[in-house]
């Protein structure tokens, strides 16, 4: 009878399944990686192509200084051809555990584990700073949310590539398709809203110049001033950091159009103003510069 027992006790924990101690620490692990962030995925997983993937890295015009982020970054494929193809280094943040452990694992059959790291986090609360290249392939409503968070953390330069989504009212500076899928590309440009001004000596004391410019996100519009003349501005770009704009002024009482190009760092635009005469003679350095409390942020939806 008590060996009818001891057997009916063991088959019992048979088939309920009673743990050993490696599997219950398994289990644990499981299912402290796995809850709560399973519930927060705010787009389901669907994998980029590989023509999709190597024409966003194109795009993007990767390269080896590059740092490239994928938000939601899947099994990693993005980040992983960032290295394998253009030599760049990678960084792949996804929510899911799952898709981390696919993403270590592809990474070490391809070799690349010492040029990659995958963070499993929630892509709201990542560090996105230092990257040089943002890679999404998320959902209309995911990307106009994570706007704010690019335009903050991101420096200008920065290359922001979406596979098949667009950013609203944030104008794509391209946009292709390849094989049926839409890819969107747009640099992160500088903050430059707001009234520059310079001087530049013309030896009866100093010129004063003022250079009005509204922004919306790398649209801009401009009116430059010299003295009390108002002038208007043509073919104004913002790239990033770097400003261009023609500008017709006086040189030797002469009318002459000039171009200015310059970099612009923080409440600083540094560069050359340049006669479009085809010489350099009479090219201007130009250092301006703006009251920092006149400065509004590019992106101020959050
Ligand atoms: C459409 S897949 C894209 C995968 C990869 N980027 C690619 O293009 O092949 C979206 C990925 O985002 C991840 N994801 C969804 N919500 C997230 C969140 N809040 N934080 C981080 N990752 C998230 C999903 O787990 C999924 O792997």
């Amino acid at each position: 009878m008590k060996r009818v027992h001891t057997l009916l006790l063991t088959v019992v924990i048979v088939l309920i399944g009673f743990p050993a101690a490696g599997a219950l620490d398994n289990l644990s692990a499981r299912t402290a990686m796995s809850w709560p962030p399973q519930q927060k995925i705010d787009v389901p997983y669907e994998p980029t192509s590989e023509k999709v993937v190597v024409r966003m890295l194109d795009i993007a015009t990767v390269g080896p200084r590059d740092l490239v982020y994928d938000l939601g970054c899947g099994d990693g494929r993005i980040v992983i051809e960032a290295v394998r193809r253009k030599g760049a280094r990678g960084v792949g943040i996804d929510i899911d555990p799952k898709r981390i452990q696919e993403s270590n694992e592809n990474a070490r059959k391809a070799g690349v584990t010492d040029r990659v790291v995958f963070i499993q986090q929630d892509l709201f609360d990542s560090d996105i700073g230092k990257a040089t290249v943002v890679m999404l392939y998320l959902l209309p409503s995911v990307n106009l949310k994570l706007r704010p968070k690019l335009f903050r953390e991101l420096d200008p330069g920065t290359r922001v590539v979406s596979h098949s989504h667009d950013m609203g009212d944030w104008k794509a500076d391209r946009r292709e398709k390849v094989k049926g899928h839409d890819i969107y590309f747009w640099v992160i440009p500088a903050n430059v809203a707001g009234t520059w001004a310079w001087a530049v000596p013309d030896g009866q004391g100093n010129k004063q110049y003022n250079l009005k410019i509204g922004q919306r996100f790398q649209e801009v519009i401009g009116t430059f001033f010299f003295g009390n003349t108002e002038a208007p501005v043509r073919d104004i770009r913002l790239t990033g950091r770097r400003l261009s704009f023609m500008v017709d002024r006086m040189m030797d009482g002469k009318k002459t159009s000039f171009r200015y190009e310059g970099e612009v760092n923080g409440n600083t635009i540094e560069g050359t103003a340049k006669p479009e005469h085809g010489s350099s003679a009479g090219t201007e350095a130009w250092k301006a510069k703006r009251n920092p409390n006149a400065a509004t942020a590019v992106e101020t939806r959050d």
